[in-house]
């Protein structure tokens, strides 16, 4: 173990953002719980109340005091807006608004953030070379009760590269902790971008360089959660959300950049031939994924680490979970984003609900300009980059319903369609492994079906009226009502 001198608070530092969502008022302080399930279990209760608070873990038992976790980091509208650099006094519709073309403008300004590489961080106050790794020094919580181990990989940033191009791309994937806590695994799921470079380092060099970081600013948390478009480097996408070139550390094993404003990160090789059994692990669907089965585990070259340093939890389930609400604001934002981008108009506004784990149910408001219109939003909705993975409904509905109201779309689709030919069914379309409906064995495809909820664009002139009164005179009613209906 080295010991080095500790700087000042770097760019991205959790310790910076906790500091601050404390002055919100957003941050709750739990002492003493157990890291085997108690933990999960406070956290999954919080999650279910009106304005969940961001908890952090301290005298986590068995573990000296200090070595903390985070969870609900993302969960408000004020923490989001907050992480995101939008405002930190927005309410959800704020939030919504002031979210409209960010992401389109993020991916635009990313190229001009490149990483900046310092030599050193408070990070390398503390070293562990491979033979003394030990991650249960760590207190990695057992999430969910029928989960197959420590997760210590939920709210984490994975570092990979493309190694013909070198490019560096950030994710967030789960990462099991196995062998006692000498490695552990990392289940990125075919074709997002890091398990590309993976399977390319794999093949070209039987092995896959890897950082990780586990504990960062939550907008780490976001940019490697979120499908940024391919070839854009998620530390430079954060760099143009936070404004500033995010610090980076140059690892020595592996050349990959660190945050330097991690709490603790490792770095190391994947290696297929050390592939462990993985999961079952509780997932966003709000199911367990299907049963054990080998994913590759890590050769850790290094661990490095803070004293009393902070983990950040992000633990999924049956939703509302750590980070549907981000899923949703950001996905909703992208999904809008992608449609504008692309040339097509009467574009009103998009909602991946929160029910749907922010993917596999999305809504889109159109104000119909062709015969046509409604069909291409919605196959374009269901295919494009943002919401290709795991998606099941698009449902496209016109600008008088709000995307956002369950009850109002409820409403469209059960007065706007003729279920013979306005719902088209697409097969072998993008899956996953951890869908509920996937039969055991079966590709990781599904089907999805596009609901064209929009009155019909034939007949938008002599559809029935809606048999609501004129909002003009209802607001005169209510005024001259005001005491009978108080
Ligand atoms: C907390 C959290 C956990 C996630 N876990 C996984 C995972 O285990 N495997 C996976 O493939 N994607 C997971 N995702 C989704 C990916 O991070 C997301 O699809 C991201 O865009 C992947 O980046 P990439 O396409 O650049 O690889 C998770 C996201 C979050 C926010």
């Amino acid at each position: 173990m080295t010991d080095r001198g500790v700087e000042a608070e770097p760019l991205l530092s959790l310790r910076t953002w906790i500091d601050r969502v404390a002055e919100l008022g957003e941050l709750g302080h739990v002492a003493g719980a157990h890291w085997d399930l108690e933990l999960g279990a406070i956290a999954e209760l919080s999650y279910r109340r009106p304005r969940p608070k961001a908890l952090l873990f301290d005298e986590i038992a068995g573990y000296p005091r200090g070595m903390r976790v985070l969870t609900g980091s993302t969960g408000s509208a004020r923490r989001l807006g907050h992480t995101l650099r939008l405002g930190d006094e927005l309410d959800d519709e704020a939030l919504v608004a002031a979210l409209r073309g960010k992401p389109s403008q993020w991916a635009a300004r990313a190229a001009d953030f490149p990483v900046l590489e310092v030599a050193d961080a408070p990070l390398l106050r503390n070293t562990v070379e491979g033979p003394d790794v030990d991650l249960t020094a760590f207190p990695v919580p057992r999430w969910h009760g029928l989960d197959g181990g420590r997760f210590i990989g939920t709210g984490c940033f994975v570092v990979t590269s493309d190694p013909e191009s070198g490019a560096v791309n950030g994710g967030c994937y789960r990462m099991q902790v196995q062998n006692d806590g000498r490695t552990a695994t990392i289940n990125a799921v075919p074709g997002k971008h890091g398990a590309q470079n993976i399977a390319r380092w794999f093949e070209r060099e039987g092995r896959a360089p890897v950082t990780v970081s586990f504990g960062h600013d939550p907008v780490l948390l976001v940019t490697g959660g979120t499908e940024v478009p391919a070839g854009i480097s998620e530390l430079e996408y954060a760099g143009a959300i936070v404004g500033e070139r995010v610090p980076v550390l140059r690892g020595q094993a592996t050349g990959l950049p660190i945050p330097a404003g991690s709490e603790f990160a490792l770095e190391g090789w994947l290696r297929p031939e050390l592939a462990c059994d993985e999961g079952p692990f509780g997932e966003w669907t709000g199911y367990y994924s299907a049963s054990r089965r080998p994913v590759p585990a890590l050769e850790i070259s290094r661990v490095h680490f803070r004293d009393d340093c902070i983990q950040l939890g992000a633990p999924p389930g049956k939703p509302p979970h750590d980070y549907s609400y981000m899923r949703t604001a950001m996905k909703s934002a992208m999904i809008q984003d992608e449609l504008v981008s692309s040339g097509l108009q009467g574009i009103k506004a998009a909602w991946a609900h929160e029910a749907g784990g922010g993917r596999l149910f999305v809504v889109v408001s159109l104000a119909q300009r062709y015969a046509g219109h409604a069909r291409q939003v919605a196959h374009l909705t269901a295919h494009g980059p943002a919401a290709a993975y795991m998606n099941r409904y698009v449902v496209v509905v016109d600008d008088d319903i709000d995307p956002t109201n369950l009850d109002e779309v409820v409403w469209a689709m059960s007065t706007r369609t003729d279920p013979a030919q306005d719902i088209d069914v697409i097969a072998r379309t993008w899956g996953s492994k951890l869908d509920p409906m996937l039969a055991e064995g079966a590709p990781p495809h599904n089907s999805r079906a596009v609901i064209d909820a929009c009155r019909p664009f034939e007949r938008l002139a002599g559809f029935p009226k809606v048999s609501q009164s004129d909002p003009t005179y209802l607001r005169s009613v209510a005024d001259k009502w005001r005491d009978a209906l108080s």
